[in-house]
């Protein structure tokens, strides 16, 4: 029974997707179009200055305009939304990012719902939200749709299967959820009340794991040839690990992906997808 899983490699799936936005971005230049992404950073929590520094490297690195609007911890609500304001007015700006979390002094979802929804490439206006509640076109949130992205390009199939998913936030559970139900899975969404979690998630031909929290997901959690994708970002004694314990898991599972370089990078890819899409929208430009 001890198959050693195929670990999916996001660094390298996310490389094939920067080159083929890369291409088209040369393509538009040449058509004297140039996008640009906003990324806003409130404070200096570590983990979030990463991760804005990574949005806005892989932007430059691809050909797109990467912005950091930095705020300080202590702004006021009415300064956040004046500034989401300006770049909702800004006509050279394609996208807008509020990283997340805020400050707790900030109402988060007050933020969220102010940023345009066409500039929106989180997808978590309740406008995109909810038009992808119903099926109507919208952007998906990055983690989500980066997940299905890569599962289609490692030749994954999704539809028939059963897909659980462990973790109901707005940012990745919730929309995972949502998302693997258009591609045609049976989902089952388990959370932090769920009883008997061990006996769902070993049900899981696919198990989407975003909980936060090291460990959640050991190998006696996972049938055998199950798919598992961790999205967990961890740290622990100054590692990054994931929520799924990697060395178990690995030794029944068919494909893992690996933290980092699983998840993340596809993440930042997608994010670089919803910028070019909804800049072309907005523009009104279509590609030759
Ligand atoms: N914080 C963690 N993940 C995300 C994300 O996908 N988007 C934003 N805006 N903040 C996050």
């Amino acid at each position: 029974m001890y198959l050693v899983a195929r670990i999916l490699d996001g660094k390298k799936v996310a490389e094939s997707i920067h080159q083929e936005l890369r291409e088209r971005l040369i393509r538009l230049k040449e058509r004297g179009v140039s996008l640009k992404l906003t990324v806003v950073l409130v404070g200096d929590n570590p983990a979030s200055a990463s991760y804005v520094r990574g949005k806005q490297r892989t932007a430059e690195k691809i050909g797109l305009e990467g912005e950091i609007l930095r705020l300080p911890a202590d702004v006021s609500q009415e300064v956040l939304l004046a500034e989401v304001d300006r770049l909702n007015a800004d006509d050279s700006v394609d996208g807008i990012l509020v990283q997340l979390p805020l400050p707790t002094h900030i109402a988060e979802q007050e933020v969220l719902e102010r940023i345009s929804p066409e500039k929106d490439v989180d997808g978590f206006h309740p406008m995109n939200a909810g038009r992808n509640f119903v099926g109507l076109d919208a952007v998906w949130p990055c983690t989500p749709a980066g997940i299905v992205n890569m599962l289609h390009r490692e030749g994954i199939e999704i539809e028939g299967k059963h897909a659980v998913v462990v973790g109901r936030s707005n940012i990745v559970g919730k929309p995972m959820a949502l998302l693997l139900l258009k591609e045609n899975a049976t989902v089952t969404v388990c959370h932090s009340r769920t009883k008997n979690l061990s006996d769902i998630t070993r049900l899981a031909d696919i198990l989407v794991v975003a909980v936060g929290q090291p460990n959640v997901v050991t190998q006696g959690d996972v049938k055998p040839g199950a798919v598992v994708i961790d999205v967990g970002m961890n740290r622990v004694d100054g590692k990054l690990v994931g929520d799924v314990d990697f060395a178990g898991v690995s030794e029944v599972a068919s494909a893992i992906t690996p933290v980092p370089g699983g998840v993340g990078p596809l993440t930042v890819a997608t994010l670089m997808q919803n910028t070019v899409a909804l800049g072309l929208a907005r523009r009104g430009i279509k590609e030759e």
